[in-house]
């Protein structure tokens, strides 16, 4: 792996690195052990929150390395550095989750709506148990009526992106994750 540069300029601002590729994928590794104490026997459904959560979904599965399923919601909330508020929710396959646990992936919780929505989508659906993780939170997640069961990272309230998370949809491919100097 390369060493990330320590700050990148975007639209005349700057970010400066907050985690790195190895960061990240050390502590998933960390949070991939937990979830198979959880598990027993179980071959949970890891439900990827589209798009920021791709790549955080992609490399949390590869460290579980267990039998599991994985299946994906496209959830749309967010327009340049800012939250619109609405949620829009589309399940990509009508999938049965009868008895099933699933495990929502989320990349960031901000204001948590977004969490909040597809958790309360899948606690009317017939799935038998629904967990959540995330890999990066912020403060004003404390907002949120029901605790998160795996976080990667606690960070501050500022605008982070790479490693999955966009900036208008732009900057996805970053390996490791910056945020905006103040
Ligand atoms: P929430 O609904 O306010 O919790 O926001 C969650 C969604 O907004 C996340 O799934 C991200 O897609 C996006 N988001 C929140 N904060 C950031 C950020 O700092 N950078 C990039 N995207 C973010
Ligand atoms: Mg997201």
């Amino acid at each position: 792996m390369k060493d990330p540069k320590r700050t990148i300029e975007i639209k005349n601002e700057v970010f400066e690195v907050l985690l790195t590729e190895n960061e990240i994928k050390g502590r998933l590794q960390d949070i991939a052990q937990v979830i198979r104490k959880d598990m027993e026997d179980q071959e949970p459904v890891f439900l990827c929150i589209l798009k920021g959560s791709l790549f955080v979904a992609a490399d949390l599965i590869r460290a579980y390395g267990q039998p599991c399923y994985l299946e994906a919601i496209r959830a749309h909330s967010y327009q340049g550095k800012q939250s619109k508020g609405v949620v829009d929710l589309t399940m990509t396959d009508n999938v049965d989750l009868r008895g099933k646990t699933v495990i929502i992936i989320e990349d960031i919780v901000e204001t948590g709506r977004t969490l909040h929505a597809v958790y309360h989508h899948l606690r009317h659906s017939s799935a038998e148990r629904v967990l959540t993780f995330c890999l990066l939170r912020k403060p004003s997640a404390a907002k949120l009526p029901f605790d998160i069961d795996y976080v990667g990272f606690d960070i501050d309230q500022s605008f982070v992106i790479g490693y999955g998370l966009d900036y208008d949809e732009a900057y996805r491919q970053l390996p490791d994750i910056y945020q905006l100097k103040d």
